[in-house]
């Protein structure tokens, strides 16, 4: 499908995600929209984002809208990335690579999960100097020294170290469309896979997903095997000094992902990180977690004259990039909707995404009247609670 074909029939990311679980198996699709518990706060997310408006300015004659920006010393051309996503490749087979390649046509971030079904060798030949790396702290501290080291020596520029899973968390749909339990392969699932051909074909091309980073330190243990293993080894359980350690060996500019108290950003500053992402985790780990895009203002205030803020979590449109920005964040990280995108239409479908979003941002940045994301910051915020009735 080419791309004015995309556009004509998924113009928005929701129209992807309803394709996308046409295609993705069930257990796949219970993986990537799954929140946690009674599953409140992706619709806090949602809601909190709609409730911030943006007072337009008129008369301000021709605008262009410029979406680029300069982060970590490089210039993006727009201020969105891809979010690390665990199991990119078992949700579409191929995605991580598809993904570092579509990111770098775009002159935007992608970022690999270290949990992902390519490892840093694989995705840095193809991302080049768009690639950013995501750890969870290991147990095992020389296998994290080792991945560290890996993904320096695979080029990535920025490491992201993710703080908010100090446990897994509970995702009963998860649970229910049989991920991880044992065998690995249920009848049910089976049955699921009869009837969604491309995915098996595209599988079956693939080869069988591992956990391509971790996998080197766990010879011959199964996908799920490595998950109990790592989950049982202290898995994501930060502590300060696990953020001096990284920050000693890690020469490049350095990120922590998960904050939502601004005393988290401002320890985070006082350990010498570059930058944080304001997220809570796309609402899947604590399900009274307030909306990320209310932690964002506070966050800024505090750090966000001497750190980057970065924000994800419930982004869908490039007006909530726009929502972002001018709330204080100067980078924008956006998780499932790419997956919905190489999930409909392979490798195209993750330009689609950022073509989407791109547009929409540009758009809404002239609807407001501003050409520049530093116009953005300084345009008037109304916040007001949405009423239900409107959608
Ligand atoms: C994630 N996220 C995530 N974060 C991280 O730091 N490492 C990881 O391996 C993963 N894995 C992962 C898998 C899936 C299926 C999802 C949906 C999310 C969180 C991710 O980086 C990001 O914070 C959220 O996805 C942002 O929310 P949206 O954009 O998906 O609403």
């Amino acid at each position: 499908m080419d791309n004015s074909d995309l556009a004509s029939r998924y113009p928005l990311v929701s129209d992807l995600a309803v394709r996308a679980k046409q295609r993705m198996p069930n257990f796949a699709w219970e993986y990537l929209d799954s929140g946690t518990g009674l599953e409140t706060a992706i619709g806090r997310n949602r809601a909190a984002l709609d409730s911030v408006l943006i007072t337009p300015r008129f008369m301000r004659g021709e605008l262009q809208p410029d979406l680029s920006t300069t982060l970590f010393g490089k210039k993006w051309q727009a201020p969105f990335g891809v979010a690390p996503i665990g199991l990119t490749g078992m949700m579409w087979p191929g995605g991580e690579l598809m993904l570092a390649k579509a990111a770098r046509d775009h002159g935007i971030a992608y970022c690999l999960s270290s949990f992902a079904c390519e490892g840093p060798e694989a995705v840095g030949a193809v991302a080049g100097d768009h690639g950013w790396f995501q750890l969870y702290t290991m147990g095992d501290k020389t296998a994290e020294e080792d991945v560290l080291r890996r993904a320096d020596a695979s080029g990535f520029a920025t490491l992201i170290v993710t703080v908010d899973v100090p446990v897994s968390s509970t995702r009963e749909r998860q649970k229910k469309a049989g991920l991880g339990r044992r065998p690995a392969i249920s009848l049910s699932q089976l049955a699921q896979l009869a009837m969604r051909p491309s995915w098996v074909v595209a599988t079956a091309r693939k080869g069988k997903p591992t956990l391509a980073t971790v996998q080197k330190y766990y010879p011959g243990a199964s996908m799920s095997q490595i998950g109990r293993l790592l989950d049982a080894s202290k898995l994501g359980m930060t502590g300060i000094e696990d953020i001096k350690r990284i920050r000693k060996s890690w020469k490049k500019p350095l990120v922590i992902k998960g904050v939502m108290h601004p005393e988290d950003a401002r320890l985070c500053l006082e350990l010498g990180a570059d930058g944080v992402v304001v997220s809570n985790h796309g609402a899947r780990q604590l399900d009274a977690v307030p909306a990320a895009i209310d932690a964002l203002p506070a966050i800024a205030d505090a750090v966000g004259s001497k750190m980057a803020v970065l924000y994800d979590s419930g982004i869908r449109t490039g007006l909530d990039i726009a929502r972002a920005i001018a709330l204080g964040a100067d980078f924008v990280l956006v998780g499932r909707p790419f997956i919905y995108g190489i999930a409909t239409a392979g490798a195209e479908g993750g330009s689609h995404v950022a073509n989407i979003l791109s547009a929409d941002l540009a758009n809404n940045m002239v609807q407001i009247g501003v050409g520049t994301l530093a116009g953005l910051r300084d345009a008037e915020i109304v916040r007001a609670p949405v009423n239900e009735a409107w959608r």
